[in-house]
């Protein structure tokens, strides 16, 4: 047997068998990530608080056995409790953990004015939200040898004002990370992603659907040269579920066509 082993070929369906869980699985970014599990082989659980949109899902993605949808509010634990156990019922194992689900709105107003309740509701369901799935899904995670992947966003490295719930809600999910990546190794990898604009006009329920109103200024001001989609999204997570990621763990990653590295002067 030689020291080094050969180059394994790229496997077009690394999730095969797998079983992944995805809040706010039904529309947007939590949508994309969802069809490119099932487009690497993989089996889902989608939540969310959209029960239309969930269903829409089921009949537009003919999935047979590999897709399930359960109603899901992430900011209610006895909600969160009734998903995972419905999943484990339906698949019998869970091997990834997509936090998705969020009030995707970062403008919150002038934080003089900005109420409590509405501090609250974002940090109920961006952070606390992801606390409550990954607490109640690790168990099985565990037994799976599995991996959490966080969805973030560059708001929590840099803002425009009246931005603060937000900011600090996906600030969180970044410490999250890396705190949970050393509480719940060596079974899981709990890795992020933070997007940065995603255009979802197209991930919505069906009456809900556009086609995204996009200038050609706003493609332009990216370094890669476009706005990005929720398969953008669902690419990087995808390898991070995999086994190709597993000796990544803790860490952030920038999905943005690089907005955050380019610097910008008034
Ligand atoms: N779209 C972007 O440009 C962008 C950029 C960075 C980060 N993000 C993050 O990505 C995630 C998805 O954003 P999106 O733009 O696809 O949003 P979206 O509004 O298009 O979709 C979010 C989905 O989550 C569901 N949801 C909301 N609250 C929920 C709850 N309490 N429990 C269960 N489901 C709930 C909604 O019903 C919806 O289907 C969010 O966490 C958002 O902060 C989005």
């Amino acid at each position: 047997m030689p020291l080094t082993p050969a180059t394994a070929e790229f496997d077009a369906s690394p999730l095969r068998g797998r079983v992944v869980l995805i809040t706010g699985g039904a529309q947007g970014i939590g949508r994309g990530v969802a069809q490119a599990v099932l487009g690497a082989g993989g089996s889902v659980m989608i939540g969310d608080l959209d029960a239309e949109a969930g269903r829409a899902c089921l009949a537009e993605w003919q999935a047979g056995e590999r897709a399930a949808f359960r109603r899901l509010d992430v900011s209610r634990e006895a909600s969160v409790r009734r998903w995972v156990e419905a999943a484990q019922a339906c698949f019998g194992r869970l091997d990834g953990l997509v936090n998705n689900a969020g009030i995707a709105d970062p403008h919150s107003g002038p934080l003089e004015r900005l109420e409590l309740a509405q501090w609250n509701r974002y940090l109920a369901t961006n952070l606390t939200g992801a606390f409550l799935c990954s607490k109640h899904a690790l168990p099985s995670l565990r037994q799976a040898r599995g991996a959490v992947v966080h969805i973030a966003s560059t708001r929590a490295l840099q803002s425009e004002p009246d931005t603060e719930a937000y900011a600090a809600s996906k600030g969180g999910l970044t410490a999250l990370t890396h705190a949970m990546a050393v509480s719940a190794g060596p079974q899981v990898r709990v890795n992020a992603i933070l997007p940065g604009w995603i255009a979802t006009d197209a991930w919505r329920k069906p009456d809900a659907r556009r086609r995204p109103k996009l200038s050609r200024r706003d493609h332009a001001q990216h370094p890669a040269g476009r706005v990005g989609t929720p398969e953008d999204i669902g690419t990087l997570a995808v390898w991070l579920l995999s086994d190709r990621a597993g000796f990544v763990t803790g860490q952030c990653f920038v999905a943005d066509g690089g907005m955050t590295v380019k610097m910008q002067y008034a």
